[in-house]
């Protein structure tokens, strides 16, 4: 399963992920590579139903503990469907967002659930990314960029500019913890100096 290697985006809503997870896959695809551009939730037809059930409706829609079995069930089928076959015949995956949205979202909402989050990860999914960009902004800047794009997935962004506050504190706690495979990206500038510095991390020897 590990030819290929699997590269996520995590960071608030609005901070600029789907359009620098697009932007890495344009500048890799233009080299040559094999690059499959995928998100989640969502990912793989199944998925992408379940993700309707996730992002629509109001926040208080489900509970904690069933948000985490669908984000993990959608995950399951993204893993099996769309990641699993792509990383074996060596390709390059970029997602945006992946079980670090879990682990932040999920455990921001209730904490007491985070070991939880950590135990399904493990018995259903067991796969971490090789490199993961965490874009870290205002959350009162990310929200507006989010509103502003007038989706009609509001159900996380109507959480509230608190819980947007804790997300942020549990995206730069996750990277401080994960050394190795995160690297915390200033996503205030403009969009073709964050494309820059990723680009630079992410294919090293261009
Ligand atoms: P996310 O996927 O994290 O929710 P998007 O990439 O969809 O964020 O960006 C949200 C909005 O902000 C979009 O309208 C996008 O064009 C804009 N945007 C993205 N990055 C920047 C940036 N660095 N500066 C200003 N606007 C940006
Ligand atoms: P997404 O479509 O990435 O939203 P955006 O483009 O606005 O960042 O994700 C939808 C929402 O789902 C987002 O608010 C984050 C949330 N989410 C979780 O709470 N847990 C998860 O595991 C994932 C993947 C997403």
């Amino acid at each position: 399963m590990n030819a290929g290697r699997l590269i996520t985006f995590e960071g608030m809503d609005g901070c600029g992920k789907s359009t620098q997870a697009g932007l890495l896959a344009k500048s890799l695809s233009s080299k040559g590579h094999d690059v499959v551009l995928t998100r989640e939730p969502g990912g793989s037809p199944g998925a992408e139903e379940i993700r309707q059930l996730l992002v629509e409706g109001s926040p208080e829609r489900w509970s904690a503990e069933t948000e985490i079995l669908l984000f993990t069930a959608a995950r399951r089928d993204h893993l099996e469907r769309t990641i699993r076959p792509a990383l074996e015949r060596g390709a390059t995956v970029i997602s945006d967002r992946f079980a670090d949205s879990t682990r932040v979202y999920q455990g921001a909402s209730r904490p007491e659930l985070r070991a939880l989050v950590d135990q399904l990860h493990d018995a259903m999914i067991g796969k971490d990314p090789d490199l993961t960009f965490i874009i870290d902004m205002d959350p009162a800047e990310a929200l507006k960029r989010g509103l502003d794009r007038n989706s009609g997935e509001h159900r996380f962004e109507e959480m509230g500019q608190g819980f947007q506050d804790r997300v942020r504190t549990g995206f730069r706690t996750l990277a401080s913890d994960n050394p190795d495979r995160c690297h915390l990206i200033d996503g205030h500038r403009d969009i073709d100096a964050i494309a820059h510095d990723i680009s630079r991390i992410a294919d090293p020897h261009p």
